[in-house]
């Protein structure tokens, strides 16, 4: 199947854990995409270890050395097209792209964020879930458009908060949550099981079902 697996960017600034998930997801041989390329604006994120150690070309595109979001932006286009990308996910990545660049691959840029969207957008959802009280918190993959965390849902997981649970606690049960739901979400996209209507997003319902219905960690993707 691999002449028709979609080709993906990973865009880190991290430890890249999510990045690892996807990576994790491509190595089955019924995945439908594979890492064609991992991009980090940090030179010494451990994400681009797993890069490597998984055999896929990992590129620095530092935003520091570049005069102007422009110049830096089509740096990463540069990167992203020689490795032939069709699809963007973002994990961990942090630099906001502007609405021209995600112009060039239109619906095709994904998202991780560690909170039920629309709560908690932008930097430290885990601490504002905290300070705000909620009980229940969570993750979620989503379209990216041109605002923080705003785009279309396509799916989200969520995770009790505990009485004891500090930014840390909190953060790693929510990753749990997230390397389960982000290759899974990748599937549906890349797949065509769900699409954009508007501001939201459809989810074929024998997704929704199988989703549903496998809940165990490892067994979505
Ligand atoms: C994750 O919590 C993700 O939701 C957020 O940044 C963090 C990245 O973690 N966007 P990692 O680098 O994938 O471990």
């Amino acid at each position: 199947m691999s002449a028709s697996r979609a080709r993906l960017g990973v865009l880190v600034s991290g430890s890249g854990s999510n990045l690892q998930a996807l990576l994790d997801a491509c190595a089955r041989p019924d995945y439908p995409a594979e890492v064609a390329c991992v991009v980090s604006n940090v030179a010494t994120a451990y994400a681009l270890e797993r890069a490597r150690a998984a055999g896929v070309p990992a590129v620095v595109v530092d935003h520091k050395a570049h005069a102007s979001k422009v110049d830096f932006e089509q740096a990463l286009l540069g990167a992203l097209r020689e490795a032939r990308v069709e699809w963007i996910c973002l994990a961990g990545f942090m630099r906001l792209l502007s609405a021209d660049f995600l112009g060039r691959f239109p619906g095709r840029v994904l998202n991780i964020h560690p909170s039920l969207l629309p709560s908690f957008p932008g930097l430290h959802a885990q601490r504002q879930a905290l300070e705000r009280g909620v009980k229940v918190a969570g993750c979620t993959v989503h379209f990216v458009d041109a605002g923080t965390d705003t785009g279309p849902i396509i799916g989200q997981a969520a995770v009790p908060v505990l009485p004891d649970d500090d930014e840390k606690s909190l953060g790693a049960r929510i990753l749990v949550e997230e390397h389960r739901l982000y290759p899974l979400a990748v599937r549906l996209a890349v797949t065509g099981q769900v699409s954009l209507e508007g501001a939201r997003t459809r989810v074929a319902a024998r997704a929704t079902t199988d989703a549903l219905a496998l809940r165990s960690p490892g067994a979505m993707e």
